[in-house]
């Protein structure tokens, strides 16, 4: 939800701003811009992607030591030049870009109109600008801290100014940004990717923090003006994690790094058959037998990895497990104790409605745990502990290594409660670490040869509508490869129960719209042939996703897509990766962008 990047130091701005915007695209893509400070304040904004500010930037025209650029996801205002960042106030002494909402902003700006001030765009954001100006007495930090404490909403800001050519003043509420410390230099940004290319050495700022940046060094404020001392971390991430490496989408590149983020994530987390959680010393023993019920919260993909853990903690942990949509969890009132244990899934850990979801469920008594790939990010430090996902940064907008290593961590957590709570004997608990050991080999055997998985998708790329299906296990894995083929291809789907089938979708099939089943070996397998049966009555294509070695499936479905076999509860691991597949296969083919898909964005910071 928009990218924020601002430096100041010795060395040429532009191509520091413009390579870290190049790392935050991912946030939103509608429009970019940069402001430099050089006596005065020059702005260039573009509509489109960022190539087209980095084109108009060129010949190199605007030199500068001091500046901050953005790259927008519009909220407020459609995507246009004039409302692309950064602002300017009335006098163009200032300039500013943010990431957020700001919810009061057509009072904030009926109000300064009424006092003169002029407005040039439609955003929210224009409102931060004029009002700094009105507060501006001399200290461009003090009318920050003036002007924020009006603004209702999220916002990560940065602001320069031509009256104070030494500083970039950033504050923060519900909206991540980062510090990065150089020498001689000094870096703020949305995310960690942005800057790694030039430092290490981060701070994360805190909500109601401001920051005042100068060349020497950073000094952090309270929004009540206490002198803050934070922590500087090192980022351990191999640059290269957040470069294609020769693949020729991210998404792509994310797919095949599939089997390390699943070994990376489970990695020492069994220890002598002992299941481990690190950052857990609020979950004791005592707790976890307490526990009378679990929620899971969570949007998009990560719900889908809910989904998956409702089954297992269920199955395994034996603890009654509702899953909400977060948007919708926050809103309705749950029943919640002391005694409820709420699992918050967010691989950015920066989901306004997840967020606001945990702040709900501890507000009423409960324990959150969290499970993120963000170490640091809003969700894991407002946590009573985290399972972090390891991941590494992903860059493409739709999930893919996250899913799995989510899905991974929240297998590792369900085994956790098993083992506390003594509801699996132990021999079973060891057999199913190692065939979560095995799963990295398993996914990357998968990998080696698509063309099966290629060639299906030639055949129906120019579908409409597609409808997936699944049971148990099946179920999220069905819904994931809607949401997948959907979000990058722009191809209507739908995911399902099998078994709802004929009870509603069942009248859209025809000819024209394939069904990929979900039917790996398990307990409803059967059942699922059966499904099957009735799509090949009505005229369907079938694309199945089945165990190797199912030679029956091949009489049923057009196209099979194998996986090797594993428990049928983990089983959604391999079964995801040729859908992963297939969406992105389908997207290229019609010549989608499949790392930057239309109206989407990686990090969805507002409700
Ligand atoms: C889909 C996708 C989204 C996210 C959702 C939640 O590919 O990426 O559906 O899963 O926006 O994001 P996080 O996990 O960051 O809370």
């Amino acid at each position: 939800m928009c990218g924020i990047v601002g430096y100041i130091g010795q060395r040429d701005t532009v191509p520091i701003l413009i390579n870290g915007l190049k790392r935050l695209e991912y946030r939103g893509y509608d429009s970019a811009g940069i402001a430099i400070l050089n006596g005065e304040i020059s702005i260039v904004r573009r509509l489109g992607k960022l190539k087209g500010l980095e084109d108009a930037l060129l010949d190199g025209a605007l030199p500068g030591l001091v500046g901050i650029g953005h790259t927008r996801w519009a909220t407020h205002g459609r995507p246009s030049e004039e409302n692309a960042h950064p602002h300017t106030d009335c006098s163009g002494d200032l300039a500013i870009v943010h990431n957020g909402i700001i919810e009061n902003f057509l009072a904030l700006r009926e109000g300064l109109q009424s006092r003169g001030h002029i407005f040039k765009s439609e955003t929210d954001t224009e409102v931060i600008s004029h009002l700094i100006e009105e507060k501006y007495d001399g200290n461009l930090l003090e009318a920050v801290r003036a002007a924020i404490q009006e603004v209702k909403g999220s916002f990560a800001i940065a602001v320069i100014s031509r009256h104070e050519p030494d500083r970039i003043i950033a504050a923060r509420k519900d909206s991540p940004l980062v510090l990065g410390l150089g020498n001689g230099e000094n870096f703020i940004a949305s995310d960690i990717p942005a800057i790694l290319g030039c430092t290490r050495s981060v701070i994360l700022l805190d909500n109601d923090e401001l920051a005042e940046v100068t060349c020497d060094g950073v000094r952090i404020l309270t929004i009540d003006d206490l002198v803050v001392e934070r922590e500087v971390f090192n980022v351990h991430w191999d640059d290269e994690a957040a470069e294609k490496c020769g693949y020729e989408d991210f998404m792509l590149k994310e797919i095949y790094e599939q089997p390390v983020a699943i070994r990376e994530t489970i990695r020492s987390r069994f220890q002598d058959g002992k299941v481990v959680l690190e950052n857990s010393s609020h979950l004791t023993d005592d707790i976890v037998k307490a526990v009378g019920k679990i929620f899971i919260v969570a949007c998009g993909t990560s719900y889908h990895a809910g989904l998956v853990g409702k089954s297992v903690i269920e199955n395994w942990a034996r603890i009654p497990v509702e899953i909400d949509i977060a948007s919708e969890f926050r809103y309705r009132n749950p029943v919640i104790d002391k005694n409820t244990l709420v699992v918050a899934i967010s691989q950015s850990g920066e989901t306004a409605d997840t967020l606001a979801s945990l702040r709900e469920a501890r507000a009423r008594g409960a324990k959150v745990m969290a499970v993120s790939n963000v170490v640091g990010s809003s969700i894991t430090r407002e946590a009573d502990g985290t399972i972090y996902t390891h991941a590494g940064p992903e860059i493409g907008v739709a999930a893919t290594k996250t899913l799995v290593s989510q899905m991974a961590a929240i297998y590792t957590l369900a085994l956790y409660l098993a083992q506390v709570r003594d509801t699996m004997p132990q021999a079973e608990i060891d057999v199913l670490a190692s065939e979560l050991k095995d799963l990295p080999k398993k996914v990357s055997g998968l990998l080696v040869d698509i063309a099966t998985i290629e060639e299906c998708a030639r055949e129906f790329s120019d579908c409409k509508s597609f409808l997936f299906l699944g049971r148990g296990i099946g179920v999220p894995v069905a819904m994931e490869g809607a949401l997948k083929l959907k979000e990058i291809s722009y191809i209507h789907a739908e995911g399902y129960a099998a078994g709802e089938m004929k009870h509603g979708p069942i009248a859209l099939l025809e000819r024209s719209v394939p069904v990929v089943v979900v039917a790996t070996k398990g307990h409803t397998y059967e059942k699922v042939i059966s499904n099957i049966q009735e799509v090949k009555a009505r005229d369907s294509y079938v694309i199945a996703v089945a165990t190797e070695g199912d030679e029956e499936i091949k009489q049923h479905a057009d196209y099979v897509f194998y996986v090797p076999e594993t428990s049928e509860f983990l089983s959604a691991i391999p079964a995801v990766i040729p859908l992963q597949l297939l969406a992105y296969c389908i997207a290229k083919i019609r010549g989608c962008n499949v790392d930057q898909p239309r109206n989407l964005a990686k990090s969805v910071t507002v409700e």
